[in-house]
């Protein structure tokens, strides 16, 4: 039976081009992830969307002097760019200043003040004097009180995880004029989490297939005890607050985004004219599983609040699991913009193919510990083993038998023992890579397909198929059968990982049917608004297509070209010399 599988992608900020931490933390994973489902004949829904609201946007907005409209706009832009570069199949990519996202947000704050899980307090707020305003979440910097970082936000401390009340700052500072703030009263509501910390208790306590370190820090929230937490907040950029005397507030960002898992569902079965069809990922009595790829600094809103939003608004299912990651280090550094230590994905993207970043970057995906990017070991990864073990092996093999085997897949002889050990290893790695897949154990899953592909290569080098050729044909050709069905293999063990190279060796083994979809830049308009959204055609195929090779002899060839390009040893200095 095909199962439904939702894809959740944490929502970028539209305040900045995306990096490759942030790649490698939470874009990349889910893809690879989805086209793997997509292989099985799984029917997936992935979205997500750029995250416009908040104190990222206006800062953002008031440092350039320009509208919030236009940062958005700038950087959504740069968002599709970049995910049809990288060839990320989301079925719906859009943003949080939809109609479609403003109502579906309205209908749960609506219903969970009505169910007195939102309630309304008076609360003491930071007031910077000199700017005249409440300074929340990122408009305030200060001492982390529980680990003592000097630079955390108002919102959170990105040192330590903790998500921080403003007010708990040690030192606090107006992020804009420097002045210590004063501290003044305000009213807002709060989502009330306490009611929920025993619910979360008993579900988290489910979760032992979690990684440790997502449960260990759920849990240890729980113990100490959720409370409530603020969800508007003094500003005007964002969701209007839905109640009377509330006009010059708004909803906080972070209560909106989450729900964009949710109405990004709903826009998507809307734009596709099956309204009704979100329910089949969603509804909790269907059969499905959520999974959430975020980085570990956006945990808590994945692992208690949102689900909480969802205990408390009730008939939506929760997430399956929140396979967060670590982060990515730069050269031995952590990733920062303002110290320009970073590599941006769009200019990545003109220098460089996705395969080989996909590669590299899933090689060091920073599933249980931090991890480094290095110039050094990526233009390594590429050349010996993307290009040296795996795209030479398909590419000597087809030439080969395009040149001698009038482009076709030859008619074998007898199999030797040899020939079906090589066939037998490949085909046993089908389930180990699912397995590591499906449990989101991505750079496991990679290494074991490119270990088959070592294998291969030893085959095909005792086999020497070009020393048979004059002597004796039809060993020859039973070598380059047996070879051309093992790198059929192999290419579906790496499509999920690379599939620029992998769709293209697909149709130069002749098959007419791609493995994959197009993705799309499409414009959708609502009753006031336009907007643009990235999505994928899928191929339409019910079927499970994760098996071994079926090639058959006498299929046609194309004229095989290099899968991936080796890369100059001079792009490290050079791309070294742009950091910093
Ligand atoms: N915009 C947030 C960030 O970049 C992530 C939001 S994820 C979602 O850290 F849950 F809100 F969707
Ligand atoms: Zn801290």
């Amino acid at each position: 039976m095909n199962e439904k599988i939702l894809v959740s992608v944490a929502w970028p900020y539209a305040n900045s081009p995306l990096h490759l931490g942030q790649v490698a933390g939470a874009y990349l994973p889910p893809d690879i992830f989805a086209r793997y489902h997509r292989l099985r004949g799984n029917d997936v829904l992935m979205v997500s969307g750029s995250d416009t609201h908040g104190t990222p946007i206006t800062v953002t907005a008031e440092r350039e002097g320009i509208d919030p409209e236009d940062v958005i706009d700038r950087f959504h832009r740069s968002f599709l760019e970049t995910f049809l570069g990288l060839g990320l199949t989301f079925d719906l990519f859009t943003h949080t200043d939809t109609e479609n996202h403003w109502e579906v947000t309205l209908r749960l704050f609506n219903r969970l003040l009505e169910r007195g899980y939102v309630l309304k307090q008076t609360m003491e707020a930071l007031y910077c004097e000199e700017c005249q305003r409440f300074l929340a979440d990122r408009y305030v910097e200060g001492t982390c009180p529980f680990c003592g970082y000097e630079d955390a936000r108002g919102d959170q401390c990105d040192k330590c995880g903790k998500p921080l009340d403003a007010l708990d700052l040690i030192r606090p500072r107006c992020k804009f004029s420097g002045d210590t703030p004063v501290v003044r009263e305000t009213e807002h509501f709060f989502l009330d989490l306490s009611q929920f910390n025993e619910p979360l208790k008993e579900w988290v306590a489910t979760k032992d297939y979690w990684r440790t370190s997502v449960r260990n820090f759920s849990l240890g929230m729980l113990e100490e005890g959720l409370r409530p937490r603020a969800i508007t907040r003094d500003i005007s950029w964002g969701i209007p607050v839905p109640v009377a005397g509330y006009e010059d507030k708004r909803i906080y960002v972070w209560f909106d985004a989450v729900i964009g898992y949710l109405s990004a569902s709903i826009e998507w079965a809307k734009n596709r004219g099956t309204p009704e069809a979100w329910l089949d990922w969603w509804a909790p009595e269907r059969p499905a599983r959520s999974y959430y790829f975020i980085g570990k600094d956006n945990t808590f809103f994945h692992t208690l609040i949102w689900p909480a939003m969802l205990l408390g608004y009730g008939d939506l299912r929760l997430p399956h699991d929140v396979p967060a990651n670590e982060y990515l280090t730069l050269e031995g550094r952590k990733f920062s913009s303002s110290r320009n230590w970073a590599i941006w994905a769009p200019d990545y993207l003109s220098r460089y193919h996705a395969d080989p970043l996909r590669y590299y970057l899933t090689t060091h995906a920073p599933e249980s510990s931090d991890s480094d990017y290095s110039w050094a070991e990526f233009l390594a990864a590429n050349n010996n083993e993307l290009v040296g073990t795996w795209g030479n092996l398909a590419h000597r093999i087809l030439t080969f038998a395009y040149r001698n085997f009038e482009a076709r897949v030859p008619e074998p002889g007898e199999l030797t023992i040899e020939d079906r050990e090589i066939l037998d290893t490949v085909a046993a790695a089908f389930d180990p890579v699912a397995a590591d897949i499906e449990a989101c154990r991505f750079r496991a899953g990679l290494a074991k397909a490119m270990a088959a592909a070592r294998e291969a290569n030893r085959y095909l080098d005792a086999a020497a198929p070009w020393k048979a050729l004059k002597a004796d044909r039809e060993r020859a050709a039973t070598i380059v059968y047996v070879t051309l069905r093992v790198v059929d293999s192999l290419n579906m063990l790496f499509a999920p990982f690379v599939p620029f190279g992998s769709e293209k060796l697909h149709a130069t083994l002749g098959y007419e049917a791609p493995l994959f979809g197009t993705q799309e830049v499409v414009e959708y308009q609502e009753t006031e608004r336009r907007h643009l959204g990235l999505t994928y055609h899928g191929v339409e195929e019910g079927s499970d297509r994760w098996c071994p090779s079926d090639l058959q002899p006498g299929q046609a060839l194309l004229e095989p070209t290099p899968l991936f390009k080796k890369l100059d040893e001079e792009i490290v200095a050079q791309e070294l010399a742009r950091l910093g």
